[in-house]
């Protein structure tokens, strides 16, 4: 009977420990990857020279986003209506992996903070602000920066 229970103590022992070594491997691939190159860029979303394409304006269906290159960098491009385009950078505030459009959010594949599709506001955390805006203006049938 003695020896029962230290067995079942080792079993919830090694069963906590290993999921502890999980999930602490987890966290910690993760911020090495959001490390990697993005760190630091989010205050140069705004450097694009002005009248630089982003995309044409019919790239992106009215009322969706769409993942676009701005001098260089990640960013969102959005279509809130038939005429009018607005852009974000892709860089999520919390911890810098890159965003997309998913669905009907702006989502981060790194610890799932969401943002809203057509204005990039923060709709969950663990961001606490909203993607930075990235100035541009419908020009013909193009988007350009501003
Ligand atoms: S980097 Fe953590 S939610 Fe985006």
């Amino acid at each position: 009977m003695t020896a029962h229970s230290p067995t079942r103590r080792t079993v919830l022992t090694t069963g906590v420990a290993v999921a502890g070594a999980a999930a602490g491997t987890v966290v910690l691939a993760a911020c090495g990857g959001s490390d990697s190159g993005t760190s630091g860029s989010s205050q140069n979303t705004g450097s694009a020279p002005s009248g630089t394409t982003v995309a044409a304006l019919n790239d992106v269906p009215v009322g969706q986003a769409k993942s676009v290159t701005v001098d260089g960098k990640p960013a969102i491009l959005a279509r809130p209506t038939e005429t009018t385009a607005a852009c974000f950078s892709a860089v999520c505030p919390h911890q810098g992996a890159t965003v997309a459009p998913e669905g009907d959010a702006i989502k981060c594949p790194l610890h799932g903070s969401e943002f809203d599709t057509l204005t990039g506001a923060l709709e969950k955390g663990p961001a606490d602000t909203g993607l930075s805006p990235i100035p541009v203006k419908v020009e013909g049938q193009n988007v350009v920066t501003a």
